[in-house]
């Protein structure tokens, strides 16, 4: 029987992300971002390897992702045009084809954490107040997400227009290409994906992020994407799902990344997006000038945070 069971495994693999933009600098360099995404890869890799399911990994990972202050999700999340943090997460199981998220919701550690609960759920998506409500039901303490760093860039950039009117203010910084994602094969063949971001920065109040919708994290038996970016743009070609839906139809997982970043770079997008698929294949993709992703792909962990040439995806 154990021999049974070791045969029908399958070698689990991973992807994570920290966003996309147009450089490094603003994230503490390079070396900075590449230990830090790695050693978030080794420790939810080993999990993988320790029987996690995909969505475990993928909550988890998203946690991990969530407290490190350089990236837009959970703390160090950037603030909105009137100055306060609004957070969305989303999780997708693809075994169970189940979408659950969490949208603009304040004062919690880990957004990714009401996706999860929401998974078992019969209202699947909540939004602010909603949101607030479950977090208090959960009991889950009050958290302030803020850091120094973003309280100073909101500073800087709203210095010039204090003048106008607050929610009217859009300005697209770097941290607007902020999100963070992981996209997770288990050992018994399971996908899932998960996406959290603090959003694009200066937007008006009631804006609603691509994180928490199908458009920028999507699963399904055959592949699971999360995506990163400027939201309108991932929104406008509903680029998680597109992949998803190009691979349950038939395409590899190469294949439709390729036609779908070809599409992304003709209608002139800003974003990038991580998959895997239920083959084993991994790929990621990029119109942005950055992606700042890494993998385990069952022998060596390897990252895109130097892949500078001009091809829209890479794969593993
Ligand atoms: N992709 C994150 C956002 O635009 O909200």
């Amino acid at each position: 029987m154990a021999d049974v069971e070791v045969e029908n495994q399958v070698q689990p693999k991973l992807i994570i992300h920290g966003g996309a933009g147009s450089s490094l600098k603003g994230k503490g360099g390079l070396n900075a971002v590449r230990q830090s995404l790695h050693s978030i890869v080794e420790e939810i890799y080993a999990l993988l390897l320790d029987k996690a399911s995909a969505t475990e990994a993928v909550v988890k990972g998203c946690q991990l992702l969530e407290d490190e202050p350089r990236f837009n999700a959970g703390t160090g999340s950037v603030l909105q045009s009137d100055g306060q943090i609004r957070m969305s997460a989303s999780l997708m199981d693809g075994t169970s084809q189940s979408f659950s998220g969490a949208i603009n919701v304040s004062r919690i550690k880990n957004p990714i954490a009401l996706a999860k609960f929401l998974q078992s759920q019969s209202d699947r998506v909540l939004s602010d107040y909603g949101a607030a409500e479950l977090t208090r039901e959960l009991q889950i303490s009050p958290y302030n997400p803020l850091t120094d760093k973003r309280l100073n860039e909101w500073l800087a950039e709203r210095k010039d227009n204090f003048s106008k009117s607050m929610a009217g203010v859009i300005a697209e910084s770097e941290a607007g290409r902020g999100t963070i994602g992981v996209v997770a094969l288990d050992s018994q063949g399971n996908l899932a994906a998960g996406t959290s971001t603090g959003g694009k920065g200066f937007e008006r109040i009631g804006r609603v992020s691509d994180s928490a919708m199908p458009a920028g994290n999507y699963a399904t038996k055959q592949a699971a994407v999360s995506c990163t970016g400027i939201g309108e743009d991932i929104i406008d070609e509903c680029l998680a799902a597109k992949i998803v839906v190009r691979v349950t139809d038939g395409l590899s997982l190469a294949a439709a990344f390729e036609r779908s970043f070809v599409e992304a770079k003709q209608n002139q997008r800003d974003l990038g997006a991580i998959g895997i698929a239920a083959t084993g294949a991994i790929a990621w993709g990029k119109t942005s000038d950055v992606l700042l992703a890494a993998y385990h792909d069952g022998q060596n962990i390897g990252d895109t945070l130097e892949w500078t040439d001009e091809s829209l995806i890479d794969c593993s």
